[in-house]
């Protein structure tokens, strides 16, 4: 039998990584996209050399016209598309008052537009085949607001709505849109997938003692987060599905914890709850 296809955006590190392998240790042909071809030989360490033989890599910025319209053009090259995973996405950190729309939209070309972008280039192909999984990568912040995430927060709550709608559209089509929306697991997103904001951490900002709590709280958190590979093994579920999946995956310790929280509480108690994790206290 022919294997599947999956292409997966910025499959260089973090999750995309642990998909690129959960992906073909499932028999599948993925095309990784990666931004720096340095990352090649990462990518590939551990994998047998049938699973090498099974990856073709793509140069891919989704935040890059130019760049993505040249994915496209391999893109209508291939037979057929089974599963597209949009991963590649980082955050941008810092305080509304003190962020630039510069800031905003440079977390926007990426976590949204690029997931636009992107999608536009295989979804004829999954059209004219009449099925396909398109599996976007969301957040718990997709669901919940934090403060000193606000660019990142907007994105993946943009992207929910964004693939809501796309999920109806394209229903008819045979093909299924779905969100995974993970807590914190232990990727580079949390040091180089972090772009803070220039003015945060100034000890003069209004905003400095919220900013000293939070770094204190990642601090503390940090050795607790998830095992990415845990994300991975539930995409590759999606994708293997039988049966119709449903819009939304959670995934993480304590996600459906916070969500059923924050759904039940009255909002004064919620962000009392949230605030007093982020007072700055040893
Ligand atoms: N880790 C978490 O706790 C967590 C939780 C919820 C959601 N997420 C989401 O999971 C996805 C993957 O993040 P991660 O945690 O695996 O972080 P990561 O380790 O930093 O990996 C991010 C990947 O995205 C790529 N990327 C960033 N900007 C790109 C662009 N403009 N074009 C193409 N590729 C780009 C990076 O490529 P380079 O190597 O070239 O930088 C890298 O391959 C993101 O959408 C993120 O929002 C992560």
């Amino acid at each position: 039998m022919k294997n599947k296809t999956v292409i997966i955006t910025g499959a260089s590190g973090g999750f995309g990584k642990r998909f690129t392998h959960a992906f073909l240790k499932a028999g599948y042909h993925v095309i990784a996209t990666i931004r720096d071809e340095t990352k090649k030989p990462l990518l590939l360490e551990g994998l047998t050399p049938i699973e090498q033989g099974n990856v073709t890599f793509a140069l891919l910025d989704v935040a890059d016209k130019e760049s993505v319209n040249k994915f496209g053009s391999l893109v209508k090259e291939l037979e057929c598309v089974d599963v597209l995973i949009n991963n590649a996405g980082f955050a941008v950190a810092g305080f509304a008052e003190e962020l630039s729309i510069e800031e905003y939209q440079f977390q926007l070309e990426t976590n949204l537009l690029g997931v636009m972008r992107v999608t536009n280039h295989v979804l004829p192909k999954m059209r004219q085949k009449g099925n396909g999984r398109i599996i976007n990568v969301s957040s718990i912040s997709g669901l919940i607001g934090f403060p000193g995430l606000s660019p990142y927060v907007s994105s993946k709550y943009a992207l929910e709505g964004y693939s809501e709608s796309l999920r109806l559209e394209v229903k008819k089509f045979g093909m299924d849109v779905v969100l995974v929306e993970p807590g914190s697991f232990q990727t580079n997103i949390w040091s180089s997938g972090t772009h803070m904001s220039l003015k945060a951490g100034n000890a003069k900002s209004p905003y400095f003692e919220l900013f000293t709590g939070m770094n204190k709280r990642l601090q503390k958190d940090r050795e607790s987060y998830g095992d990415p590979v845990e994300v991975a093994n539930l995409v590759l579920k999606i994708a293997e599905m039988k049966k119709t999946p449903t819009l939304r995956y959670t995934v993480g310790k304590g996600v459906r914890f916070s969500l059923l929280a924050k759904r039940l509480l009255p909002w004064k108690v919620w962000e009392k709850i949230v605030l007093s994790q982020l007072r700055n206290k040893d």
